[in-house]
């Protein structure tokens, strides 16, 4: 694990007022200084329109932390901390505003600095902060490295991802830009590729030969609360699949990069999501079911006949030797019946069966489900003899728990992660323009598809179920069905973080 970098480094939070910044931002900030491992001299520096000074922006961070995370972060170790903690009021559209942000910050540092421009704003402020930063010579990176960290949504459409890609490399070179897709920072999911890649056995097996097909489900028990208003403009193909499950897959579907630099992994995904089939427009509907729970146009913020899908369930296919025949199902959806986000991997059934088993009993297929969250975890599930029979068979289940084998506490949050890779220039976790273009181009029919003249019904389905059941007639029509896997193997309760 690095550990400290010699140079100082600022990390300026743009728009540190909201959510993000005391949720996630600063809580993973103060891990890592607990940790040492942030660099030995740094600063935080939260740059916002208010009317704060540092002692009420560290007030204020303490209070809602405090608040969020449910419990008291006062200590010592708190109180070194927030020295590092200032506020530098401004705004974002004027030249003025960055010439007077740089001298606030050439007035904190004393001397060369390393900086970390971390846009917490909406999307829309990105290419105007972008290029005033550029403007007042503050993207220059004489006097130490500049980075800039944006987060989802990159783009509506694909247009709008080129577009926004072509203003910020106007001023940015690709190396300086890092998008955060906060999927990519859950230990379990960067778990998926020390599985697959640091174990000799499970890779021979990891083809058409032996799958039948792969089951992505991200499933959510909460439904929009408070971010109807963005939700609804958006909805769950883009909130979710454009980004988080067409990640997941392509870290599932990848082949093994020769090292574990940024980009030779992202060559590997640039070229999954390359290989999938774009159906035809008249097929697209074939491929898609949309859903939306019930009650969702009675929240607050929603429009009365909001056509918005809260669900998704998308069959793809990726043409090439390793993945031909084998479909990739994906699913998200709000309000469903529990939290879970796991891959499923179903291997198909034994060729031939010597055993002269009981009438209507067939051998089920082994099954692996890679859990990322809640209960974080591997299961292997397999035909065991049931003793004392001729040849009864029942499944039975391998197990793996991070909580038992590392602690309940030992998975960090995904920020973490990202903000360490970030400040140390680790690229791998975070995803490449070309990426997120060739995601819309996958996902833009699909969203046209949902809302087209031939869309398939919006069904509505009941909040706390799995979803709608043309769903299940997505995988049915070819007599495969969906598996409730982690949630359903799990016997133990989830180690939840919120308890550590
Ligand atoms: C976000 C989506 O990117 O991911 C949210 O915008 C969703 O709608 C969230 O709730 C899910 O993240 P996690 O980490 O809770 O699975």
């Amino acid at each position: 694990m690095p550990t400290q970098q010699s140079k100082p480094s600022t990390i300026v939070i743009f728009g540190a007022s909201g959510d993000l910044t005391s949720r996630k931002l600063l809580p993973a900030l103060f891990n890592l200084y607990l940790k040492n491992r942030l660099p030995k001299q740094f600063r935080i520096i939260g740059y916002t329109r208010r009317d704060w000074n540092d002692d009420i922006f560290r007030q204020r961070m303490q209070a809602s932390i405090e608040a969020h995370m449910n419990f008291d972060i006062v200590s010592d170790a708190w109180d070194r901390f927030v020295l590092n903690l200032h506020h530098i009021h401004g705004g974002l559209s004027t030249a003025q505003d960055y010439q007077d942000l740089q001298a606030g910050l050439s007035a904190l540092e004393d001397g060369p600095s390393n900086r970390l421009y971390y846009l917490a704003v909406p999307p829309r402020f990105f290419t105007d902060i972008v290029s005033g930063l550029a403007q007042a010579n503050m993207i220059d990176e004489k006097q130490g490295w500049r980075r800039v960290v944006i987060e989802k949504p990159f783009g509506n459409d694909l247009q709008s991802a080129i577009a926004l890609n072509q203003a910020l490399h106007a001023h940015l070179d690709e190396s300086q830009i890092y998008r955060i897709d906060h999927y990519l920072g859950k230990e379990t999911v960067q778990n998926v590729l020390v599985f697959r890649f640091a174990n000799t056995i499970f890779e021979p097996v990891w083809n058409r030969n032996y799958i039948d097909h792969v089951q992505i489900t991200v499933a959510e028990e909460v439904g929009v609360e408070h971010r109807a208003a963005f939700y609804d403009n958006i909805g769950v193909i883009k909130d979710m699949f454009q980004n988080h499950l067409l990640q997941l897959l392509t870290l599932v579907a990848m082949e093994p990069p020769a090292t574990f630099q940024a980009d030779a992994l992202r060559n590997e995904k640039i070229k999954v999501l390359n290989a999938i089939r774009h159906p035809s427009k008249n097929a697209l509907a074939r491929y898609l079911v949309q859903g939306q729970y019930r009650g969702y146009r009675d929240e607050e913020k929603v429009a009365p006949d909001s056509e918005t899908p809260t669900y998704a369930a998308i069959r793809f296919d990726i043409l090439n030797w390793r993945w031909q025949g084998v479909p990739f199902f994906l699913r998200s959806g709000k309000k469903l019946a529990t939290k879970t986000t796991e891959v499923i991997i179903h291997f198909k059934r034994p060729p031939h069966i010597m055993f002269p088993l009981p009438k209507g009993y067939e051998i089920s297929p082994n099954i692996l489900a890679l859990c990322i969250q809640p209960d974080e975890g591997i299961h292997l599930r397999f035909d065991a003899k049931v003793p004392d029979t001729a040849a009864e068979m029942r499944p039975v289940d391998m197990e793996f728990h991070y909580a038992d084998s590392f602690g309940a506490c030992a998975i960090p949050e995904a920020y973490e992660r990202l903000l360490l890779d970030a400040l140390i220039g680790d690229a791998a976790l975070f995803t490449r323009s070309d990426e997120i273009e060739m995601a819309w181009k996958l996902i833009d029919p699909f969203i046209n598809a949902s809302k087209g003249k031939k869309r398939p019904a919006l069904e509505i389905y009941e909040p706390g179920s799995w979803g709608p059941a043309a769903a299940d007639a997505l995988l049915g029509k070819e007599g495969r069905s969906w598996l409730r896997g982690c949630a359903e193997l799990n016997e133990k309760p989830p180690a939840r973080q919120k308890d550590c």
